[in-house]
């Protein structure tokens, strides 16, 4: 098939500059309905080297049409396809040190001192990506129990959600390469949570047994989960606009038990988002309690 090259009236693929504005804002809309994720104009090449090129492998000679088939909702595949072109999966076991220092020394053991608590504590890690935000949690939840003599499995579960299925599949095989483990992964965990594997390394099967994972898209209702003492969904608001993060953390803060805890990432603050969370820092690190 040949394709467009030029700045045609149909939307066509070109370079950059050369997509019409009223298409740039559809396939834009599409998006942000789909995963509320914002396509700002300094995100052209997710849509030149991501966008156009999944365009083209479905067939589509322009951006235009892509948008006909993703509006004509016959093609969940296509609508998926989309959501995983234009979604960052950026990830790394222990990220940004300092919220895991305050998980271990003060939230975790304060969790698990919950007064009357009867059943596990319920942790989700929403957006988790490829696992190793759960995986990493899975690591200290079990070493702050074991300090206490406490059984993790009888204390604990987490849950790993995220909207791509591409993701979980990595995180629900717990194998990591060995670069993936050296970004954040200290020695002495690798050594007592990892196993080697061909491929590199595998997470062990008691931390697998304290994880469940579930795909969902955080923008759909979320009644379905039930409430949580620990919720961590970090990294995904900075690709938001405000109106969707407002919906989202209001949304999040509703999941939460009485006492339970929300942490964004390191560079997000959600600081008057919503009346139903108060702020607090432990260390360097922003917690949101539920009020
Ligand atoms: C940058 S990663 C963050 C991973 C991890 N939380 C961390 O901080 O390292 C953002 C994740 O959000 C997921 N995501 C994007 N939009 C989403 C949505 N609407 N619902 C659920 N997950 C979404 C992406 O698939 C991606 O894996």
């Amino acid at each position: 098939m040949s394709l467009p090259t030029s700045n045609g009236p149909d939307g066509g693929f070109s370079h950059q500059a050369g997509i019409r504005p009223e298409t740039r804002q559809r396939i834009a809309r599409l998006i942000q309905s789909l995963c509320g994720i914002v396509l700002g104009p300094d995100k052209d090449y997710l849509l030149i080297h991501r966008v156009i090129p999944l365009a083209h492998h479905a067939g589509c000679s322009s951006l235009d049409q892509l948008c006909d088939r993703l509006d004509s909702q016959t093609n969940p595949m296509l609508r998926e396809a989309l959501i995983e072109a234009v979604t960052t999966h950026e990830t790394s076991f222990f990220r940004d040190a300092h919220p895991w220092d305050a998980l271990k020394s003060t939230i975790l053991p304060g969790l698990l001192k919950t007064p009357g608590r009867t059943g596990k504590l319920r942790i989700w890690s929403a957006a988790c990506s490829s696992g190793q935000e759960p995986y990493s949690l899975a690591m200290v939840l079990t070493e702050v129990c074991e300090a206490v003599g406490l059984e993790p499995q009888a204390e604990v579960s987490i849950l790993g959600t995220d909207i791509s299925e591409r993701m979980l599949v990595i995180a629900r095989s717990g194998v990591y390469s060995a670069a993936e483990v050296k970004r954040g992964m200290p020695p002495q965990r690798q050594q007592k949570f990892l196993m080697p594997c061909d491929k590199g390394f595998e997470v062990s099967p008691k931390l697998h047994s304290l994880i469940r994972w579930q795909r969902g898209n955080l923008l759909d209702n979320l009644l379905g989960l039930g409430r949580f003492d620990l919720i961590l969904c970090r990294n995904l608001l900075i690709y938001l606009d405000e109106p969707t993060r407002k919906r989202l953390v209001e949304a999040l803060a509703s999941r939460l038990e009485p006492h339970g805890l929300l942490l964004v990432g390191a560079a997000e603050s959600i600081f008057g988002l919503t009346p139903k969370v108060i702020q607090k820092s432990i260390g360097s690190t922003l917690v949101y309690q539920s009020v």
